[in-house]
């Protein structure tokens, strides 16, 4: 290379006029006005426009062949634009550089899709060809927006005493809930390695350790449905500390998010931050994440159908079930159309979804036919309709899943009828969890976070009587309606822990196989300790406007796990997995 830079394309002003420079890059936007040539030269820093004149004859006709995304290096003088050439959209607006010399590093095969912003191209294709969608100026801007959160991170971290430890990713199956990714052992055939859900139990031993204070930023592998805010591989803020209840963890998370958001946006985050029990979080909200930045709550109108004549809201409410209301005030802002789509989304999520509208005094259309002189009482005084209300029901006898129901159904509405702010951040904790959540089909309580999260004390009692009662010591954070973080004070004392595994119904084998070396470490003077992690992706995902955690992420996966640009999972030589003793059945042609 002949002509090596002396400045970037993102740094020359009016200040740099007269001077002689070297600029390397990337060619975009080739113009021929006239005979003179204009090109926009990038870089990661910025765009600056060259000209070529055709008096230059030794490399003029070099120039002509340039086309988008060749790497070239020019020499030349740095001039003022003529005024009403000026872009003031530009940092380097105000100038161009007229080229006395140019060297071809590089020329590039036609991309298949143009280097800028909002493209046409379908996603599939940008991830195919990654590295040309990652010089797209947005994917830059977050990913360097992630480097500033990743160092922003490690300092605030440090300086607050924590201490930055590296954990295995060969490891055992971790508790977090989803399917492991596994590694075959060549050295022990049969045998595999799991790469980790966590460092969730390695942090405990830290502590156990007597590190007091641990960090990393780490990356977590989960085999489990992917979504646009979750991937197979993602990364974790994660930390543990001793000696420490809920309020210390809480605490720092809330100065951490303070100082990131004032560093990275320059924006005030007022803390604490509220904290909602997750019973008024699903009561109003229908959500354990819900999004707190329009109204719409769900009101609860069980009482309104026992003894009603409509047959299946009246067994609902009979059988102990729960039935809720979301009342949209301005009725008529829902067409006839938009309340089909939601109820075909209802039906999408194995759910009915009855309506009925509340107009000059009288209900009509819907459900309005079945609802008799009391329930119609009882809706109004309930909810305190104002006229033309448009009513939507869900019932279940599972609470739960009606309230999620009619959440979700909140969230389209809340969409549909541009309630939602996104100039606002909504943060709060979702505290008072239920310790266990029963799985039907196992028929068995399984943890809602994970095995070492602690009890309430005062619910320790309920262990024996009432196991569904018991609440966690645990903690989500949510910012407008994402579950960023997560985390729990853990079980410290082994009887505590072999209470809990046998609500979990996992036997003492079971759970020594899974689980025996953390147990074992408990029994050496575990402190009291506890911790959290934060989805590092979700963070920058939501801190930089992005719609999808994929957009935030250089090589992520697509929505089926695989990797378009290097096409993985791919298949493997006989040889490998005959020295790994693997003998692949079922295989797909
Ligand atoms: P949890 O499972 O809640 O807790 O994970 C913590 C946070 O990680 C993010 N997250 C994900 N992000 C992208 N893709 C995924 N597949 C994905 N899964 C989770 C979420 C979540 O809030 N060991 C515990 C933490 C602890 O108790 O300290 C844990 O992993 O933002």
């Amino acid at each position: 290379m002949r002509l090596k830079r002396t400045h970037t394309c993102g740094e020359l002003t009016a200040t740099h006029v007269g001077q002689e420079v070297v600029l390397n890059g990337w060619v975009e936007n080739w113009r021929d006005h006239g005979g003179v040539i204009f090109i926009d030269l990038r870089d990661r820093y910025g765009k600056t426009q060259i000209v070529f004149y055709p008096q230059y004859e030794q490399f003029y006709p070099l120039a002509k062949k340039l086309r988008s995304e060749y790497v070239i290096a020019i020499q030349g003088i740095v001039r003022k634009r003529p005024d009403d050439a000026v872009n003031p959209n530009l940092f380097t607006g105000e100038i161009e550089i007229e080229v006395t010399d140019l060297e071809v590093l590089n020329e590039s095969a036609v991309p298949p899709f143009e280097i800028k912003d909002y493209i046409d191209a379908s996603e599939d294709l940008r991830l195919q060809y990654r590295y040309l969608d990652l010089r797209r100026p947005k994917l830059q801007n977050n990913i360097l927006i992630r480097h500033q959160m990743a160092q922003f991170t490690r300092r605030f971290f440090s300086e607050n005493g924590f201490v930055e430890i590296e954990t295995p990713f060969l490891t055992k199956s971790t508790p977090e809930g989803a399917r492991d990714f596994l590694v075959p052992s060549r050295l022990h055939k049969g045998k595999f390695y799991a790469l980790p859900q966590s460092p969730q139990t390695y942090k405990q031993i830290l502590m156990v350790a007597g590190f007091d204070k641990y960090f990393q930023i780490v990356k977590c592998f989960r085999d489990e449905d992917l979504r646009k805010d979750r991937q197979p591989e993602f990364t974790q803020i994660d930390l543990e500390m001793s000696f420490v209840d809920e309020d210390d963890v809480m605490g720092v998370m809330e100065r951490f998010v303070q100082g990131l958001f004032k560093e990275i946006l320059d924006e005030d985050i007022a803390i604490p931050f509220e904290r909602i029990p997750y019973d008024v979080a699903m009561d109003k909200y229908g959500s354990d994440k819900p999004d707190t930045r329009f109204g719409l709550e769900l009101q609860e109108v069980t009482s309104a159908f026992k003894g009603s004549g409509f047959n299946v809201f009246r067994n609902i409410a009979e059988q102990g079930g729960y039935i809720g209301c979301v009342v949209v005030d301005e009725g008529t802002r829902v067409s006839r159309k938009q309340v089909d789509d939601l109820t075909a989304y209802a039906k999408h999520l194995n759910s009915g979804l009855a309506f009925v509208r509340y107009r000059n005094g009288a209900f009509d259309s819907g459900i309005a036919k079945f609802l008799g002189q009391p329930e119609q009482n009882a809706l109004t005084t309930i909810l305190n309709l104002p006229q033309g209300a448009l009513l939507f029901f869900v019932g279940n006898t599972d609470r739960e899943f009606a309230q999620t129901v009619l959440g979700a159904i909140r969230l389209r509405l809340g969409e549909m009828l541009g309630l939602i702010d996104e100039s606002v951040k909504k943060f709060h904790w979702i505290v008072d969890f239920p310790l266990l959540e029963f799985d039907p089909e196992e028929k068995r309580y399984v943890a809602r976070h994970h095995p070492f999260t602690s009890p309430k004390l005062s619910d320790i009692n309920l262990l024996d009587e009432n196991p569904a009662a018991i609440k966690a010591r645990a903690y989500d954070l949510v910012l407008n309606g994402n579950e960023i973080a997560g985390g729990s004070i853990r079980i410290h004392r082994k009887d505590v822990q072999e209470k809990v595994f046998q609500l979990l119904q996992i036997g003492t084998e079971e759970a020594q196989r899974k689980f025996g070396f953390l147990l074992k470490a408990l029994e050496y003077g575990a402190p009291p300790h506890g911790g959290i992690a934060f989805g590092f992706d979700r963070l920058v995902m939501l801190m930089t406007g992005s719609q999808s955690i994929r957009d935030v992420i250089a090589f992520p996966k697509t929505a089926r796990a695989v990797g378009l640009m290097e096409d993985t999972p791919s298949e493997v030589d006989e040889a490998q997995l005959k020295e790994l003793g693997i003998l692949v059945v079922g295989k797909k042609k």
